[in-house]
């Protein structure tokens, strides 16, 4: 079965772990960078129109912390803490767009 999807934008955010045998986004701090993200977004968007959710490996390990942004088909390497912001203000701005404009 599938359906529409039920939320405007939904986030993913790596936060795998692999206890440094190899490069991982929680390397470069994903967990906290994720819960600093939703908190901002919860801030900015009330209900379910946004979804944080933490991923495991998206497959670009070594560009991480990586987070994936749909259905705006969105993607941003080497994210830090610093970039927090910037990713809620582009959200801000995809949702505020009518789609297909
Ligand atoms: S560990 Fe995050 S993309 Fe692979």
């Amino acid at each position: 079965m599938s359906q529409p999807a039920p939320y405007a934008c939904h986030v993913f955010i790596c936060v795998n772990d692999r206890q440094g045998q190899s490069k991982s986004c929680a390397d470069g701090g994903s967990p906290d960078i994720r819960l600093q993200l939703k908190a901002r977004l919860a801030e900015k968007f009330a209900g379910s129109q946004v979804r944080v959710s933490q991923s495991r490996c998206l497959g670009l390990c070594g560009e991480g912390p990586n987070v994936l942004i749909y259905p705006q088909n969105l993607w941003y390497s080497a994210v830090s803490m610093g970039d927090v912001e910037r990713i809620a203000s582009d959200i801000e701005q995809l949702l505020a767009t009518p789609q297909g404009t």
